[in-house]
């Protein structure tokens, strides 16, 4: 069990920002709006929110209670609470295995981001041409040397972070860079809403259109709550591990769920007006943040600087959400097999970057259709990926955390946890609709989800 002394936050706001950091990076900005994209949008846009409110809340505040309460990464969170032997400890074991599967590709969409950095930084964007700008990313997601190389780096810098420690490394990061990503978007979407496509992608995001809608739709919108707020594999237990007893987590829950989803409508808000006022591709796939940023900022006076903030900022947005991950990993051999943090962390560093190579390698392929072969069922490494770890691994984790917070935590402890610090959490009611939600709209909702998805219902 844990050697060294235990990390705590150093303010009450640091677990926000932290969690907050956590759970704002490139689900928002990346996947999202491309998700978006390629489901037609509008009723998506809808079954997500839902999912978010009903689903993904509900198990965050779960979650971090359970971390609180046992003071434990997720495996020794459910070793405490249920027993040496107990197979609830399998759920805690999905959640850190899917901390490796999604920082393996994670890391790679940030290398292109780091990389494009770069690009921007030598002036090489500003052509305002939708053609070149697919082109540019095509050189950059299909180079799959420079992608691994990209990764390797990104990983260099998560691991010096998570070393640090849990107060200087993340807090610091999470404080200053958040409010300025947050500013960036809102500054942009005054600049979307002047393009002659603006309302058409408005539209397009909160109309009602069914018309790609499919089975996997919901399953994604499912899975994509998991992924975007950071729930379903332990990673705000971890963080919620940090919390003193009177911290309120209700309130901080609620915080950062609205947080994660006006930046993830920010972006979609930014990027359809451009999508449209210059004829790109709605669901143009992973490559859609990377070309329709710089064609607006190619029409901008100070493109450079615009284009090497943005990226900037979503490589930081991105390394807040990866060192998140990569605490998870770390800590479970810290706490469970008695690793330092020194060891720990860049043994889990490495196998992540191995993992990842296998993607960096082959993430363009299925978007340009380059002819790379590792593909299996139609998918790509690097979307096979994505697909097992969002939309399978985090609903079954978050679903045997959100079992086990409902149907084995005793009551009045539970009850306790969750009005402890918190106005909200003692609104009359609001306990028993919460553990209600958890106890059966959430495991009723993830299965009826997944038997849709599997094709049950015809
Ligand atoms: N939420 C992050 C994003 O939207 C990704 C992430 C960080 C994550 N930590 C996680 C996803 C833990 C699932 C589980 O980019």
């Amino acid at each position: 069990m844990a050697q060294e002394r235990r990390g705590e936050w150093g303010s009450r706001l640091g677990f926000i920002l932290a969690a907050a950091g956590s759970a704002v990076g490139l689900g928002n900005v990346w996947k999202f709006p491309y998700i978006t994209g390629e489901n037609g949008g509008g009723l998506f846009v809808i079954i997500y929110l839902i999912c978010i409110a009903f689903v993904g809340l509900p198990i965050m505040i779960g979650e971090v209670m359970l971390g609180r309460m046992t003071q434990r990464a997720p495996v020794g969170a459910f070793t405490k609470l249920a027993g040496e032997t107990s197979p609830w400890r399998g759920v805690g074991w999905i959640g850190v295995a899917a901390g490796f599967v999604i920082l393996s590709y994670y890391s790679v969409v940030a290398g292109w981001a780091l990389d494009y950095t770069l690009i921007a930084a030598r002036g090489e964007m500003s052509s305002g041409d939708p053609a070149a700008m697919a082109e540019r990313f095509g050189e950059v997601a299909g180079d799959g040397l420079g992608a691994t190389l990209w990764h390797v780096a990104f990983m260099g810098l998560s691991v010096a972070i998570v070393i640090g420690g849990v107060q200087k490394g993340v807090e610091i990061a999470a404080r200053v860079l958040m409010p300025l990503l947050f500013a960036m978007f809102v500054a942009l979407l005054i600049y979307a809403t002047r393009l002659e496509g603006f309302s058409r992608g408005f539209e397009f995001v909160f109309g009602f259109h069914t018309d790609k809608l499919g089975p996997g739709s919901v399953l994604e919108a499912l899975g994509h709550s998991f992924f975007t707020l950071s729930v379903g594999m332990g990673a705000m237990l971890t963080y919620g591990s940090y919390l003193k007893r009177d911290d309120d987590i209700v309130g901080a829950s609620v915080a950062i769920a609205l947080l994660d989803t006006a930046v993830a409508l920010l972006a979609c808000l930014v990027l359809f007006p451009i999508t449209f006022t210059y004829g790109m591709e709605p669901a143009a796939g992973p490559s859609l943040v990377f070309t329709n940023i710089p064609m607006a900022f190619a029409q901008l006076p100070g493109s450079t600087i615009w284009a090497v903030t943005f990226f900037l900022l979503l490589v930081f947005a991105a390394l807040t959400s990866a060192i998140s991950l990569l605490e998870v990993t770390a800590s479970y051999f810290i706490d469970e097999r008695g690793w330092s943090r020194s060891v720990a962390v860049p043994v889990c560093g490495a196998a992540i970057v191995l993992l990842g190579i296998p993607s960096a390698l082959t993430a363009s392929s299925e978007t340009f259709g380059a002819g790379m072969e590792a593909s299996f069922i139609g998918m790509s490494w690097f979307d096979l990926f994505d697909y097992v770890s969002s939309n399978w691994m985090l609903p079954l984790c978050g679903l045997g955390i959100s079992v086990f917070a409902a149907w084995r935590l005793g009551d009045p402890e539970r009850r306790a946890q969750f009005e402890a610090g918190s106005k909200l959490g003692r609104i009359a009611g609001l306990y028993l609709t919460w553990l209600g939600v958890l106890r059966w709209l959430v495991p009723v909702g993830i299965g009826l989800i997944m038997l849709h998805a599997l094709g049950v219902f015809g």
